[in-house]
């Protein structure tokens, strides 16, 4: 049967707003679809307990005005999210290959993308990008000068978004994470500057 139109446009309706309480179960459901999962470093099931102390990481990081946490809603429902936030502790191994692109940048300037992620059954309808597009206004809005992230080097899809808003890749950190077919793959390291 073919769906009367004006159901398919409200249906394809995309609505951006910052995270709230209760959008965790969307949140937690999505996270927890392995090939969501595969591409973060936790072991999954991710609890919906788990998922309610980030959302108080985000909630504080949100008081602070240093960070963010957008989602995409489809008929109220989530169908994706973007976090982000300014002086992220950077691990020794990412540091040595960001130090010499952020060495005059202050750690209050200095962007990190934490998650970006579309549920899977929306992927390609340009929800991602609408999403990160809202974090950049926000960062750069909150002072921050630039923004860097980590990805698997077989991430193929994400690494096409980051290419398509001008992030450059400025090293990698080799046998980062092995899969489950034994082959190790490296953390690729990107950074973009803000006009
Ligand atoms: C990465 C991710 C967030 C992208 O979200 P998305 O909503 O699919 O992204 P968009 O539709 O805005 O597409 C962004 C770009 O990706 C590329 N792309 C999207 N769908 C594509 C497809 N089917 N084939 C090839 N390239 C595609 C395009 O370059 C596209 O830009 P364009 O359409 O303007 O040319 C999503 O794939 C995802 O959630 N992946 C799993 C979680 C994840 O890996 N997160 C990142 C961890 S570092």
């Amino acid at each position: 049967m073919l769906l009367d139109k004006k159901y398919t446009m409200k249906s394809n309706k995309v609505v951006i707003d910052i995270l709230k309480r209760n959008n965790l179960p969307f949140i937690n459901r999505i996270i927890n679809k392995p090939e969501v999962s595969k591409y973060f470093n936790f072991v999954p099931p991710l609890t919906l307990e788990k998922t309610i102390e980030w959302f108080k990481e985000v909630k504080k990081k949100r008081e602070e005005k240093r960070g963010e946490c957008f989602v995409a809603l489809m008929d109220k429902k989530v169908v994706g999210w973007c976090y982000g936030f300014v002086n992220a502790e950077i691990k020794e191994r990412f540091l040595s290959i960001l130090k010499p692109h952020i060495e005059k940048i202050k750690d209050n300037e200095c962007g990190y993308l934490a998650a970006i992620v579309v549920d899977p059954e929306y992927k390609g309808r340009g929800i991602g990008s609408k999403l990160l597009s809202e974090l950049h206004t926000y960062l750069k809005k909150i002072g921050a000068k630039c923004i860097w992230l980590g990805v698997n080097s077989d991430n193929i899809f994400a690494k096409k978004i980051y290419e398509k808003f001008g992030y450059r890749l400025i090293g990698y950190v080799p046998n980062f994470k092995r899969r489950e077919d034994g082959r190790m793959i490296n953390q690729e390291i990107y950074i973009k500057f803000f006009d």
